[in-house]
């Protein structure tokens, strides 16, 4: 049976018991308002480890002052339901009080540590019209890790700047945890699942098929030789073509160090979209794998 615990230290009596039993525990950080993605995730732990955690916390510290924090979905009830479902041991919904005694929730305010990656992985892509997001990402993950001190923990690749970044924090400061990456959860039509799709009418979720179209359309010449640049220009014309109301980038990086690349080069490469379709933004990507 699934336990909600909402207390650290009611997490923490258990997660002596399952220590004194040589339990190994995977951990799937969330903000809850699950859908088939998460459950992804929560698979791929399971496949991994004896006991599986998973988080539901909308983490403050890591929404900009105009962005969607408030109307963020919150739905515990349905979300605790479908983990018992999949046979999860364990959900930690703590109370933001408990998370961060000495915070505001702004990340210019307050007496609290921060967790700063370096600039070079945070001042790009999604960081450069996000400033402090993914500060507040790797110190909510850090604060997380040393509450659930899991041995491995899944990540999607969906979001694929914070999954490079939370790799380079626990390479950096040595955490003694796995890091797995999951593939992205695509419908029918290729959008990836996002709980952000639902603030989408329908129309935009027609139009919001073209990222993953787009993706694939720089994938494919990639594979032919041809240069980021010029591709980038085409895709940024055709999503705003197909309806979409701004693109924040298109992007051609190196898979790990997410260097800008003008072509595959032998490690491949990552395509990165994100745009805006009226208020909601959609972000993607694509790993290029080089010809063998
Ligand atoms: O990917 C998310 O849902 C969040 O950024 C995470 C990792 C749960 C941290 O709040």
């Amino acid at each position: 049976m699934t336990q909600l615990i909402h207390q650290l230290a009611h997490w923490r009596d258990i997660r002596q018991q399952w220590q004194d039993s040589s339990q190994r525990i995977a951990f799937v950080p969330t903000m809850g308002n699950l859908h088939e993605g998460h459950f992804s995730l929560v698979k791929l732990a399971q496949q991994h480890a004896d006991k599986v955690v998973v988080s539901i916390f909308v983490n403050p510290l890591q929404f900009g002052p105009n962005e969607d924090f408030d109307r963020y979905p919150r739905t515990l009830n349905t979300d605790v339901e479908a983990l018992s479902q999949l046979g999860v041991d364990v959900v930690f919904a703590p109370d933001v009080d408990e998370v961060y005694p000495d915070m505001t929730s702004d990340i210019s305010g307050g007496e609290g540590f921060l967790v700063l990656p370096p600039p070079k992985l945070t001042n790009i892509l999604c960081g450069e019209s996000r400033p402090g997001h993914f500060t507040g990402v790797a110190t909510i993950v850090l604060k997380l890790f040393n509450m659930i001190q899991p041995q491995l923990t899944v990540f999607g690749e969906k979001d694929y700047q914070q999954l490079a970044i939370i790799k380079a924090m626990v390479s950096a400061l040595n955490l003694p945890i796995k890091v797995i990456s999951a593939p992205t959860c695509r419908a029918a039509d290729g959008l990836a699942l996002s709980s952000r799709n639902q603030y989408l009418s329908l129309t935009q979720r027609q139009q919001a098929s073209a990222i993953y179209k787009t993706l694939q359309t720089i994938a494919f010449g990639l594979r032919q030789g041809q240069s980021s640049d010029v591709l980038i220009e085409q895709a940024r014309h055709e999503l705003i073509y197909q309806g979409f109301d701004g693109v924040d980038y298109v992007s051609v990086r190196h898979p790990d160090s997410l260097a800008v690349q003008n072509f595959l080069g032998n490690d491949g490469a990552v395509i990165l979209i994100a745009a805006r379709l009226g208020t909601t933004r959609l972000i993607d990507n694509l790993v290029v794998m080089a010809e063998a």
